[in-house]
């Protein structure tokens, strides 16, 4: 007789995982089909998916030992602290990376174990249905095929980068994520293909422990999805200060390797072109995982860019079968994930299941980080939505200025009759976390006015949140 469970998730990744431990915990037998994909030193299967292996976490701590580095060689001076001869050690740095992964993902097992969780170690398809269960194969790389029944399933597998055509990716010279994260030495020369999340994120982690840095991005606009003004300032700080070259408009023609080194071959408006590096990122995007499902043996339809087809729920065109994460529509993000995991487990125990997708933060990590939520200015004026706007820099403000970064500014746009904040911008140091009060506000429909009446702790840098509310209504008191 095969296992049977209430709930079988494919994929171990923060949609597949959040899922599985929100289902148990709401009295459903939970069970996780993880692909061998991703293995710990033992060899065994590691849970996190993309975000814990070689996305989220492990960029964020590489962005941390170069943002150290990077201050020990420029900023601690102008707090009259002499760093002379500062190294750095990119294997030690690329351990503590890996320590920081294991611990995390091997949390997860924790977690599983901790909330009944069954984990299944294998590759996840749908094998097709009887009466009302889904039969889900799950095969593990011995060979052995399992077959295991579900009342409902969640798909959660995910995404992987997206490669250019006839440019093969090794991972040695010629990178997606996961190599651009355990490069052995810093490289002379970087060349990165997209100015995308991945390739601001890692192009200036290599930028700051001495790479040359040349980014080449198809499209004429900067950062479009950003507000254009936190656009125009990041523009400025990473091609002035921070000195990434940064190329727009170019037509990638061919990517080859030359002995140690590879050469990107493009075109922009003036001519022909070409770039030598000694390795190269190409960070152009992710393809979602949605074959390898059997998806068509059961009739699940995927949409015209190949994401499970879902609606605001995450349900998918076939009864009990639900979809969550990177593999279905909306951002590439792994708290939306979670957020839709929580969602279809709650849903499924017959309560009631929702994200509300006005609400989702956006971070990069650079340096100014940048952090948004809700329209902005150029969605509003398309969209013919009246609005008062305001933007107030941390140049005034004494916490950015004892810590020696003032730059990059908050900006906030209300509602002009109902005042309702419609979307805050933020760039510049601590705007991840800053952005958190935003989000908050915007979850609870505030106005501009509700944020500036509320008492913020002095000198901190939520202040210029506090003050850019009270500039929607031109009363800034410090600016
Ligand atoms: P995934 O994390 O991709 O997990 C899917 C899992 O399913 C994988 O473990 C895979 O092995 C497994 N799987 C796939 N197919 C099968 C199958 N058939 N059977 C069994 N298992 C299967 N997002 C943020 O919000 N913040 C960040 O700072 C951030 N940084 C990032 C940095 C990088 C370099 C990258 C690449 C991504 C980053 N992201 C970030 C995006 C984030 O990683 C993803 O949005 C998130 O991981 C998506 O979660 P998921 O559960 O949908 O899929
Ligand atoms: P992206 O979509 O952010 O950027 C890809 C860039 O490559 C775009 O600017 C695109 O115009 C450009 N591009 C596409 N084809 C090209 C070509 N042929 N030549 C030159 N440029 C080309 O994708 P990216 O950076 O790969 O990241 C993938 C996703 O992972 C992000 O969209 C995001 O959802 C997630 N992510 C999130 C992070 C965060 O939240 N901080 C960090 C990193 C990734």
């Amino acid at each position: 007789m095969a296992k049977q469970f209430d709930v079988v998730v494919i994929g171990a990744g923060p949609g597949g995982y959040v899922a599985a431990i929100r289902a148990a915990q709401l009295g459903l037998s939970a069970a996780c089909v993880e692909s061998e994909s991703y293995a710990d030193p033992k060899g065994e299967v590691r849970l996190g998916g993309t975000c814990l292996n070689v996305g989220c976490i492990p960029s964020k701590a590489l962005l941390q030992s170069s943002e150290l580095y990077d201050q020990a060689g420029h900023a601690f001076i102008m707090h009259g602290i002499k760093a002379e001869g500062v190294t750095m050690d990119v294997p030690s740095m690329i351990r503590r990376k890996e320590n920081i992964v294991t611990q995390l993902t091997s949390g997860i097992r924790g977690l599983f174990r901790k909330n009944k969780v069954t984990l299944l170690a294998g590759h996840g398809s749908f094998g097709g249905r009887e009466g009302d269960r889904w039969q889900v194969d799950v095969a593990a790389r011995n060979g052995t095929v399992e077959r295991v029944g579900a009342r409902h399933v969640i798909v959660a597998t995910g995404s992987r980068a997206r490669h250019l055509p006839g440019v093969a990716v090794d991972n040695e010279f010629i990178c997606d994520n996961a190599g651009a994260l355990s490069f052995k030495a810093v490289p002379r020369r970087l060349g990165v293909i997209g100015a995308g999340v991945i390739g601001l994120e890692l192009g200036s982690v290599w930028k700051r422990l001495g790479s040359e840095v040349t980014i080449l991005e198809a499209l004429p606009d900067f950062l479009a999805a950003a507000d254009a003004a936190v656009s125009r300032e990041a523009w400025k700080v990473f091609t002035g200060k921070q000195g990434l070259a940064i190329e727009l408009g170019v037509n990638i023609t061919g990517v080859t390797r030359r002995g140690e080194a590879v050469v990107v071959e493009y075109e922009n408006d003036q001519g022909k072109a070409s770039l030598e590096c000694d390795r190269l990122i190409v960070s152009v995007g992710r393809v979602p995982n949605a074959d390898g499902l059997n998806a068509a043996h059961v009739g699940l339809k995927l949409d015209e860019r190949g994401r499970i087809e879902v609606d605001g729920h995450c349900r998918t065109n076939l009864p009990d079968v639900w979809a969550v994460g990177d593999v279905v529509r909306g951002p590439m993000l792994a708290h939306k994930g979670m957020e839709e995991g929580v969602m279809v487990a709650e849903t499924i125990a017959g309560q009631a299941g929702h994200v509300n997708y006005s609400a989702i933060p956006w971070v990069i990590y650079t340096d100014p980080e940048i952090a948004w939520v809700g329209s902005t200015e150029q969605q509003l004026r398309a969209e013919g939505v009246p609005y008062r706007a305001a933007q107030i820099p941390f140049s005034a403000n004494g916490r950015a200025l004892g810590q020696g970064d003032t730059t990059g500014f908050v900006k906030m746009l209300a509602h002009e009759r109902t005042d309702e904040i419609l979307g805050v911008h933020i760039i510049g140091r601590n705007a991840s976390e800053l952005i958190a009060e935003a989000v908050v506000a915007m979850e609870f429909g505030a106005s501009s006015e509700d944020v500036a009446r509320i008492c913020h702790a002095h000198p901190t840098l939520s202040e210029v949140m506090h003050e850019v509310a009270l500039a929607v209504d031109k009363r800034a008191l410090h600016f």
